[in-house]
């Protein structure tokens, strides 16, 4: 195994972290039957499918297949690898795990980001303190005063200083013994382009570090405190940072999120802390980018409603169209309005000049995205007979989108509302696009293939009744799969049911211990797949489905024979044709085989 955390610490950290309670902090699950429902954190989607089935410590998404148990579920949540995952669970339930054993890969690489994220640690309390206790930070503290931020505000977002030297924090990291290919790793510092040495990347900035869930430091953002460009500057993709899925504020926001139930996604660092600043806790914002589908997942997980906030009507139809096209990727879209506040206000100068009521009345008023479009359409085409036929025209390609029937057709009932024109008279003028959409989307190509569909029968009661598989083994089933990835994880089966009979281990684990020492994705999640769908196994029902397949294999083997049989005749190869038949008597009636050469001959 790739890592080195000891067998029996993963085992016990597993025992100790109880997959619903984990589950739990991220998605609103409810009870339904032995299993637990919800809304996949990792996909979108309106209707549940995400399972949690606590009797196997495993869950399951019948949208997009992800599954696994609660180390995957920690690993694809927080973005962590493996060995990471389980020290975040032990870290949770109060395990210690010895100390790394040098040398190995997957250590080194765990090594890395544990130090850039220690680098960015050290960098934020320097340009902290820097802020608040020197005399380089006066004109840092008094520009923030200016603008109307907070000591309390400061020091919670940790929002700090970077002098105008440009080797401040170069001298730091190489005073401290750090390794400064590391900071420059880490974004922090930047080889000079002519001869050797680096110099500080955030020079007479106002700096604000960027967190995870976790609250860690993964990046930083810096602000100049006059007219100079870029006004903003931040750091660069790092081993620990991607700006597509990180949100300012959100290690903060998200408890208040899942109170509140919706969420503000602003554009700007300011703009979140005065949302902050004005009680408006449950606020985010996207660092410079547009909203990205793992931004939307990432809430999604959090709270149904979504709010937008843009400070102009260019940048809420972008990001409204934007979010047509994730509908596109993902069939049910989700409660996302957008809020455009008035010509020239930003969420910051909107606080400030309205306060947060105003501000909530205006975001219980935004439109949903669609309902968002058709105004601004109208508002660009007037509501002349010309400018109506324009509307329903420019609203063919954001619903040519919707797959959804009902969502579809209430987005044409408000066109219809708003423009006076009769709703099947717009229904009729859409017909042609929604059409070639529907014979556009790509065919399903899988086939209803009875054999595939008895291996993978085979697979899940081998996972679901592990009983049986000592009888599966006997009957030397596994050997005749046909489908490469079924059988080598029915081979895997076999192997950890082994040696959990070996450790007299109890067998409701197989599947949950399985999909821990399994690291292909594919795998996992096949495994994870087929241990959930819990039917009441019977073992006069497992008999009875390996009968139907030895005797369907034996059919599938016959005619594959004959086939050959044929070939080889059409083709005078006699001494193929020989030992072709005597393999179809083989199979055919086998104790008659050893008589084969007499009888034919
Ligand atoms: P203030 O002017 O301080 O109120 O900031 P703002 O948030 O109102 O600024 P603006 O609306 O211009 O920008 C919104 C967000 O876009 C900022 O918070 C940054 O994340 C990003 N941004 C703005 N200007 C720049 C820039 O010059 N470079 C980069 N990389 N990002 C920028
Ligand atoms: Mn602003």
């Amino acid at each position: 195994m790739p890592y080195t955390i000891p067998a029996e610490k993963i085992s016990e950290i597993k025992y100790a972290s109880d997959i619903l309670e984990i589950i739990s902090e991220s998605v609103v699950l409810k009870k339904s039957g032995r299993n637990y429902l919800g809304l996949c954190p990792f996909h979108s989607e309106k209707t549940p499918s995400f399972t949690v089935t606590p009797d196997k410590q495993m869950f399951y998404c019948f949208g997009c297949g992800e599954g696994g148990n609660v180390f995957t579920f920690i690993m694809k949540q927080e973005g962590l690898t493996f060995p990471e995952a389980v020290r975040f669970l032990a870290g949770r339930c109060r395990i210690t795990i010895p100390e790394y054993s040098k040398g190995v890969v997957s250590e080194n690489q765990i090594n890395e980001r544990d130090i850039l994220l220690q680098i960015n640690q050290q960098a934020m309390t320097v340009y902290h303190d820097m802020l608040i206790k020197s005399d380089d930070g006066a004109g840092a503290r008094s520009y923030l005063e200016r603008r109307g931020i907070p000591a309390n505000i400061l020091t919670g977002f940790k929002i700090g200083y970077a002098p105008p030297d440009w080797g401040r924090l170069t001298q730091y990291f190489s005073r401290l013994g750090t390794a400064l290919n590391l900071v420059e790793k880490a974004g922090l510092i930047v080889r000079r382009s002519s001869g050797n040495g680096y110099y500080d990347r955030f020079r007479d900035r106002v700096i604000f570090p960027i967190f995870n869930s976790r609250h860690q430091v993964i990046a930083f953002g810096g602000r100049v405190m006059d007219t100079s460009l870029p006004k903003y500057l931040n750091s660069p993709e790092t081993p620990v940072y991607s700006k597509s899925k990180s949100l300012y504020g959100f290690d903060i926001a998200r408890s208040f999120c899942r109170q509140a139930g919706e969420v503000f996604v602003a554009e700007g660092y300011m703009d979140l802390l005065s949302l902050h600043l004005h009680g408006i806790q449950n606020s985010t914002a996207t660092l410079g980018t547009a909203m990205t589908e793992e931004h939307i997942r990432l809430l999604k997980g959090i709270c149904d409603k979504i709010i937008l906030v843009f400070d102009s009507d260019q940048a809420g139809i972008k990001a409204a169209q934007r979010c047509t096209e994730l509908f596109r990727l993902h069939h049910q879209p989700g409660d996302i309005r957008i809020l455009v506040l008035p010509e020239g206000e930003d969420p910051d100068t909107y606080l400030q000049k309205y306060g947060s009521a105003a501000f909530r009345k205006a975001a219980a008023d935004a439109y949903g995205v669609f309902s968002f479009l058709v105004d601004i359409a109208i508002q660009k085409h007037g509501l002349s007979l010309e400018g109506k036929l324009r509307v329903i025209q420019e609203m063919e390609a954001p619903l040519s989108s919707l797959s959804d029937a009902v969502v579809r057709s209430s987005v044409i009932r408000e066109i219809s509302e708003r423009t006076g024109i009769d709703e099947s008279a717009i229904q009729e003028k859409y017909r042609p696009a929604i059409h070639s959409r529907s014979t556009s989307k790509p065919l399903d190509t899988r086939t209803s293939d009875d054999h595939l569909r008895f291996e993978k029968r085979l697979i899940a009661m081998m996972l679901q009744f592990s009983e049986i598989i000592p009888e599966v083994i006997e009957r030397k089933l596994i050997e005749t799969l046909s489908d490469p990835l079924l059988k080598s994880i029915a081979m895997d089966i076999v192997a950890c049911f082994d040696r959990m009979k070996q450790f007299s281990e109890h067998m409701d684990d197989l599947p949950s211990l399985l999909v821990m020492e399994t690291d292909q994705i594919e795998k996992k999640k096949i495994i994870a797949e087929y241990s959930i769908q819990r039917e009441e196994w019977r073992r006069e029902g497992c008999l009875k489905l390996m009968d139907q397949y030895a005797a369907m294999q034996k059919r599938r083997r016959v005619r594959l024979l004959q086939q050959k049989i044929k070939a080889a005749e059409e083709s005078h190869d006699d001494r193929l044709l020989q030992q072709l038949l005597k393999d179809f008597q083989m199979v055919t009636c086998p104790q008659e085989a050893g008589d084969y050469g007499k009888t034919v001959r």
